[in-house]
């Protein structure tokens, strides 16, 4: 043998090992090796890949560890649609479905009764036992194809065995369980961002992720319910599920066949209670019709089959002592009262503390200390305070008051203009409020200087060095080495962290790259009230300078795109302030972007040949529009005929240009289809 087959064998046989030890562990939790011995076969296996890429293999255990990047996912059209399932919250409901089952099958029939997954749908298409396309719901027609995401899905097999048909379509559910869950959050509260409302919303965020590295460590599941093929070998739901068990799927790890309703109804209310205890998050339980000719017999609508029912839980809830309420302020201000709650159990985590929203929330609820309130942790993972349980009040409580004056700097608190809030109007001296400016100032989305994260921030203002988010421009490595910060640990002890040499210069590079971040993230980095990131991005393509921003009246802001009398309103209450102006004079000093480069928007050929006729009004000024087509290789012409490419259309486009376009079977563009082809947006 040469050295080529030598190769091209060993390959096979290491991913045929490696893929029943996967199969041992993740499906039969039974593992032959130990976790050393195993990650040596892979990682001789991804050097051996790596030396013969043309042996790569696309059912390879090494494609569970990611590595594809997808710039944008494919769509494909399923091949048969992906319908939905009828909901109900009631048992009337259930009774309904058996009378109308009954009515159209004579014979016995048996249901099957499985768990609603909280999580995406996801079909599977193996070709010759290989896994070769996974594609989500979509709109039931057509959906994302994210096959290279899916293929880091441990439970997801690559390669069927046994004796599997030749082409097989499976569905199920992707989902994140709870402690995979957890663990993305802190991680992702810990650099700042947003943390994930609840897991499916995690799963779905991560099966979109461009890069399936990441999607690796996301710790994603998938649970099976339901497979469709020609000439699939059993005649009903219950035995194909174990027939696909025996090619390589995971079995549910809970599934009932009933005879009688009450059965049905028992798997419900242990479900409905026993949720609590499972790893993964389900909604409600789903009745199905067993066996398949029934099933055929029974139909389906449009939308979705009639020979299953799904059953969705009501949102769990418990009643818990409110023990006290603190007070927060937030980096505009706002204060937002939050309650400490006896510690108590619900949906799998233990709730101590939850948001009572605002002034009227408690009000409105005539929440008092002492009240047991109800709680409430549906599909939102966030614990909802949903009212109080009268029927436990003491006699003499005492209403929740709410402070007169700012916790965390005395001044007195002033009413918001909506009346439900409260906030405190010492925006430049009150420490949260300073504190959250600075951490907007430098995350992701705004300046971006990540080497400010992870608490840096708190220590320089701790230390007097930063008050504004100008002061980040004039330190000094002198200023910062040595400087010192004490924490406590979870155990109580303290232990004091000082900036060394290395973590100094990182911090100075940091500072100095945000200087050529772009002119509209400057923008929404100032933190202006109402200014979110789309906002000032259209806010600077309209006026292109910080100068012109800054004089722009309340109508002339009005003209822009998303603007409206309260965004207005703020921007002109920002740029009249003072120390605002001052801040603004010395961050255009240090060299941050105060206009649109010119070569933000141009250089390009992606317009090239193209004939374009400009009409209506834009979030920029049209000549700005034109001048852009021009930069981008197109051509700007002012009347539509057979030789124009498509028509640019703002708002209140003439009509009678576009009766002209129509006739002529011209496209029609919107302004943000033009961003998508610039490639702006
Ligand atoms: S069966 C043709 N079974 O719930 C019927 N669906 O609207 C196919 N789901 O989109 C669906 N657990 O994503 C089925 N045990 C289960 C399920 C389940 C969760 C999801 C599925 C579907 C939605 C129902």
């Amino acid at each position: 043998m040469n050295e080529l087959s030598n190769a091209e064998a060993r390959i096979e046989n290491l991913i045929n090992e490696i893929n029943q030890h996967n199969y041992n562990y993740y499906m039969l939790d039974n593992p032959t090796i130990s976790d050393y011995e195993f990650d040596k076969l892979l990682q001789e296996l991804v050097k051996l890949e790596s030396q013969y890429p043309q042996f790569r293999r696309v059912d390879s255990p090494t494609q569970r560890v990611g590595g594809e990047i997808n710039k944008h996912f494919q769509t494909a059209e399923h091949i048969y649609p992906m319908q939905s399932l009828g909901n109900t919250y009631s048992r009337e409901d259930i009774l309904e479905f058996d009378r109308r089952v009954g009515e159209l099958i004579s014979e016995d029939y048996e249901y099957i009764c499985e768990l609603k997954y909280d999580g995406v749908a996801i079909s599977l298409i193996y070709e010759a036992g290989t896994l070769t396309r996974a594609v989500t719901r979509g709109d039931g027609v057509r959906g994302d194809v994210v096959t290279a995401n899916v293929r880091t899905i441990k439970t997801v097999p690559l390669k069927l065995q046994g004796d599997y048909p030749d082409f097989l379509e499976v569905r199920g559910e992707i989902i994140m369980p709870f402690s995979s869950f957890e663990m993305l959050n802190a991680e992702r509260e810990e650099v700042g961002e947003q943390p994930f409302a609840n897991p499916r919303n995690a799963a779905s965020g991560s099966l979109k992720l461009q890069d399936s590295s990441i999607v690796a460590k996301r710790g994603l599941d998938f649970k099976l319910y339901f497979a469709l093929g020609e000439n699939l070998p059993e005649n009903n739901h219950f035995d194909l599920l174990q027939k696909l068990h025996s090619w390589g799927f995971k079995k549910p790890d809970v599934l009932e066949k009933q005879k009688k309703l009450e059965g049905v109804f028992t798997f419900i209310n242990y479900w409905d209670v026993e949720r609590k205890n499972l790893p993964y998050p389900i909604d409600g339980a789903v009745v199905k019709i067993n066996n398949f000719l029934q099933q055929q017999q029974i139909g389906a609508t449009s939308k979705s089959p009639r020979w299953a029912i799904a059953y969705k839980f009501k949102a769990e809830r418990v009643s818990t002592r409110l023990l006290s309420v603190d007070f927060q302020v937030g980096r505009t201000g706002i204060v937002t009262p939050v309650a400490n709650l006896e510690p108590v159990s619900l949906a799998g985590t233990i709730v101590k503390r939850a948001t009572l929203n605002n002034y009227s929330f408690i009000k409105d609820f005539d929440i008092r200390y002492n009240d047991y309130l109800f709680v409430e942790k549906g599909g939102e993972i966030i614990p909802k305070i949903v009212g109080v349980d009268f029927d436990k009040r003491l006699s003499d409580s005492q209403p929740v008051f709410f402070i007169t004056d700012c916790p965390e700097c005395g001044t007195a608190l002033k009413q918001t203009d909506g009346e439900s809030g409260i906030f405190c109007p010492n925006a430049e001296h009150c420490a949260p409020q300073i504190k959250g400016r600075l951490e907007h100032f430098i995350s992701r989305k705004a300046m971006n200087i990540d080497s400010l994260g992870e608490g840096k921030v708190d220590m320089l203002f701790a230390n007097g060095l930063v008050r504004n988010v100008a002061d980040f421009y004039s330190l000094s490595s002198e200023q910062l080495i040595g400087l010192e910060k004490v924490i406590e640990n979870e155990d109580g002890k303290t232990k004091t962290i000082s900036f060394r040499e290395k973590t100094v210069a990182n911090i100075l590079l940091g500072i100095e790259e945000s200087k050529k971040v772009p002119f509209e993230r400057v923008l929404f980095a100032l933190g202006i009230r109402f200014v979110g990131e789309v906002t000032a991005k259209k806010i600077a393509r309209h006026f292109t300078t910080m100068d012109v921003v800054a004089n722009a009246t309340k109508e002339e802001l009005m003209l822009v795109e998303d603007v409206g009398e309260r965004v207005a309103e703020s921007m002109i209450t920002f740029f009249n302030n003072t120390d605002n102006l001052e801040i603004l004079m010395r961050l255009k000093d240090a060299g941050l972007q105060f206009e649109i480069l010119a070569d933000n928007t141009s250089a390009s050929n992606k317009l090239e040949g193209k004939t374009i006729v400009v009409s209506g009004v834009f979030t920029i000024s049209r000549e700005k529009i034109k001048e852009i087509i021009e930069q981008n290789g197109g051509k700007n012409t002012s009347s539509i005929s057979k030789s124009t490419s498509f028509v640019l259309a703002g708002d209140k486009m003439g009509p009678e240009k576009r009766k002209k376009a129509e006739s002529l079977d011209i496209p029609i563009i919107t302004e943000d289809e033009f961003w998508k082809i610039i490639g702006e947006i």
